[in-house]
């Protein structure tokens, strides 16, 4: 579907394998336990809007943060099963799975010492950090969650200003073993000018691992699809080995 939609509108465009993002690895799709879907019929809504996008798998990936989002394993899944239940009854054609994107605090540290976490594939563990401030246990935390056998992926290092423009911050967090997911929204323009400047730049330097959704209500579902046309997630398709289609199976 994909394949046909850019076919269609960009005849000079090389044929772009779209494999690599049949995958989609974050969004808030569980009804109720966060910010993202409210009712079961918008997280349909928006589960069939990402299938219509020639995606064939959701990893669906609730807050989990203990000043607001205090999920665990127990409620995500059964919140899971509901939405599975539901989905069956309609023609949309997707695998859904769950997993977490875990706000860098205590408590994650108390989840990583016990084992407690949701991944994602092979190990893969999303997380974030705050907007405001650079957490200063950043890297002791990359480190545990790797001492620990997980494969830190950190959502949305774009959208963090204080990262800041110099592309050596983003190195030295992809060097220290941490990988790193862009919002493919975020090359619309979405989240603001200069989020789109650094996802840009990530991609131009080659340190974008995965690229995800982050998809909490319908319209982030419309900046998808525009995203999906920008060029520089074509030039993500052509030119990476993104790391998305390790999730497939
Ligand atoms: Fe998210």
């Amino acid at each position: 579907m994909l394949f046909n939609l850019f076919k269609k509108e960009k005849k000079d465009e090389p044929d772009i394998d779209y494999f690599s993002i049949k995958v989609d690895l974050h969004s808030h799709l569980i009804p109720g336990i966060d910010d993202g879907a409210k009712d079961m019929d918008e997280s349909i809504a928006l589960i069939r809007k990402i299938a219509e996008l020639g995606y064939k798998k959701i990893i669906t990936t609730p807050h989990v943060m203990a000043d607001f989002y205090r999920n665990t394993p127990e409620i995500i899944n059964e919140g899971l099963e509901k939405v599975r239940a539901e989905l069956a009854k309609t023609d949309i054609d997707i695998q859904i799975e769950a997993a977490a994107e875990y706000y860098l605090d205590e408590a994650f540290e108390v989840k990583l010492e016990k084992g407690t976490v949701l991944t994602l594939g092979q190990n893969f563990l999303l997380f974030e950090i705050s907007f405001i401030n650079y957490p200063p246990m950043f890297f002791d935390v990359v480190e545990k969650m790797k001492s620990k056998g997980y494969k830190p992926v950190l959502a949305h290092p774009e959208r963090y200003p204080y990262l800041g423009v110099a592309i050596e911050n983003y190195e030295r967090i992809r060097e220290a073993g941490c990988y790193l997911q862009i919002n493919t929204i975020s090359l619309t323009g979405y989240y603001g000018k200069p989020v789109q400047k650094i996802a840009e730049e990530l991609i131009d330097h080659h340190l974008v691992d995965f690229i995800g959704s982050d998809m909490h209500h319908l319209k982030h579902a419309e900046m998808l699809k525009m995203a999906l046309n920008t060029h520089y997630v074509k030039k993500l398709l052509m030119d990476y080995p993104l790391k998305n289609q390790l999730l497939i199976s």
